[in-house]
């Protein structure tokens, strides 16, 4: 028995009229008159809100005055219940022959992409602010990829057995999964990202205690929900929301903490990897625990002279400003020639004048808000002190409005001053700082580019029609970006096409959508026999 080979689940284009949209159009209107969500503390199959405790609100971003969800906190002794429970769901869960572990990760696939499709599309839209398209490509398109390709590659790492044995001897790797459990931390901008963090260890016969950001509490458990429902057994994903120190500390005071999954802010994952070292060397745990972890990043398109400029243009209008630059793999820095610069920058104010920044439900609009008033205050700081700054430039927007939702309007500034602070720091919205380069100094942009972006390496790329300029910025800038594209922008990687996953303050490098992330959460024991 072969799994069945993966592929990237077909995108729903919600053109007007289509039943697509209408029974997106029905979704939303259902969710919207089930506001506020409850969500449980620990999630489950029989999980209730424990109304006797206090619970914490989220709000809509593009309209805060409205709560979108009311989520439970697991307290520390919850949290250790819950890896108890994990931990005796494990012997079973291990023992389950692989094909019956995969298949229900393929039925959950199915789940996503048929039966709760809107519904995870509607959760995505107004508890994250994404639009349908933005929505389409995470809760449904990437997750249902991420559950059909990790059962590909955990095939491919099952099948790789010693390939000589000499006579009288057998020998054979036993993939084991790691002997205690995995932490999972998701992040609040895909919620995908959340399926795969837990899918992957959970695939390879680990259990996992889940901890998901606040503003994806219900999307989170809709993927939770619908893991049960293709069958995956209580206890193997135990999704526990509440207060991130306070679950961290029960999971971290645990012997059998053997990995970390996370993806999230460069600085907590920092924390958290030392925390982890601190018990290491303390000789809490039984395991030394694996730190796997994507991050932030600090992204770069560059133009060279050679470079189709329009081209260039509608590719970085995308890259900087969907879903409001709040993708990690965003372009929030940009390169350009100066022979080109004003006629970039023409095509950026003549495209962008044509793009709406609106809610998720408006089908018009192109982009929409940040997703709290945390995010939405540290890039409207940073937009008031640009503006104030007499080194650079507004070629488009410098503005915001949090009135009624979290908008900031698609933002560029260009500078020629090569050692600026904003090439160097993350806002994690829809801000671009561009330099303006003289085209004679290719060889030191391309230095540049490398010695900043704080330290990050995630996404980058080159626009160029000179074969040998694009072969020297791939060369000069290895180590600048995990993720390198040529004349195409620098977001959405499609799994089975393009892994995804930087280096340097960026991450562990352990791609997701590939073999060597799954590979991360097993133990190979070798074994030889003779005979
Ligand atoms: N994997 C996502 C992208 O490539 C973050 O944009």
């Amino acid at each position: 028995y072969r799994v069945p080979k993966a592929f990237n689940e077909p995108n729903l284009h919600f053109e007007p009229n289509s039943p697509e949209r209408e029974h997106l159009a029905k979704a939303l209107k259902t969710l919207r008159s089930q506001l506020p969500k409850q969500v449980p503390a620990i999630g489950g199959r029989d999980a209730k809100v424990d109304s006797s405790k206090p619970l914490t609100p989220t709000h809509l971003p593009a309209e805060h005055a409205k709560t979108f969800s009311e989520y439970g906190s697991a307290s520390e002794a919850d949290v250790k219940r819950s890896i108890e429970t994990a931990l005796a769901a494990k012997q079973e869960w291990q023992d389950m022959p692989f094909h019956d572990r995969a298949s229900i990760f393929l039925r959950a696939a199915e789940l996503v992409t048929g039966k709760y499709r809107f519904e995870l599309l509607a959760a995505t839209m107004l508890g994250q602010g994404k639009n349908a398209w933005q929505a389409e490509i995470d809760a449904a398109a990437e997750l249902a990829d991420f559950f059909r390709y990790n059962v590909s590659f955990a095939q491919e790492i099952y099948d790789k057995q010693p390939t000589v044995n000499s006579p009288g001897h057998h020998g054979r790797t036993d993939w084991r999964p790691l002997e205690g459990f995995v932490y999972a931390v998701s992040p609040f901008n895909f919620t995908a990202i959340g399926g795969n963090l837990v899918s992957a260890p959970a695939l390879m016969g680990n259990v996992v205690i889940w901890k998901p950001a606040p503003m994806t509490a219900y999307a989170s458990q809709l993927v939770h929900n619908i893991l049960l429902e293709a069958g995956l057994p209580e206890g193997v994903i135990q999704l526990v929301n509440g207060d991130a120190p306070t679950i961290t500390k029960a999971v971290y005071d645990h012997p059998e903490f053997s990995a970390l999954s996370f993806i999230g802010s460069s600085d907590v994952f920092r924390e958290l990897y030392a925390k982890a070292a601190q018990g290491v060397g303390e000789k809490k745990y039984r395991d030394l625990p694996r730190m796997v972890g994507e991050t932030s990043g600090k992204n770069f398109h560059l133009v060279h002279p050679s470079a189709d400029i329009a081209e260039a243009a509608r590719h970085t209008i995308r890259a900087a400003y969907e879903y409001a630059g709040q993708k990690c793999s965003a372009c929030s820095r940009i390169y350009l020639p100066e022979s080109q610069a004003q006629l970039f920058f023409s095509e950026m104010k003549k495209e962008l004048a044509r793009v709406k920044v609106g809610p998720p439900e408006d089908f018009t609009a192109f982009t929409g808000p940040v997703i709290d008033r945390k995010a939405f205050e540290r890039v409207s700081k940073a937009i008031d002190a640009a503006n104030a700054d007499p080194r650079l430039e507004t070629i488009v927007g410098g503005t915001y409005d949090g009135s009624v939702g979290y908008y900031i309007s698609p933002t560029l500034y260009a500078t020629t001053d090569d050692a600026h602070p904003i090439f160097d720091t993350e806002f994690f919205g829809p801000l671009l700082a561009a330099h303006v380069y003289p085209d004679a100094g290719f060889d030191a942009v391309l230095a540049q580019i490398d010695r900043q972006g704080g330290g990050f390496a995630l996404t980058g790329n080159i626009f160029a029609n000179d074969q040998r300029a694009i072969r020297k910025a791939e060369n000069r800038l290895r180590y600048a970006a995990g993720n390198f594209y040529v004349n195409c922008k620098i977001t959405a990687a499609v799994i089975g096409q393009q892994t995804f996953g930087g280096s340097r303050a960026s991450g562990t490098c352990d791609k997701a959508g590939s073999v060597g992330l799954l590979q991360r959460f097993v133990a190979p024991r070798t074994l030889k026999e003779e005979y």
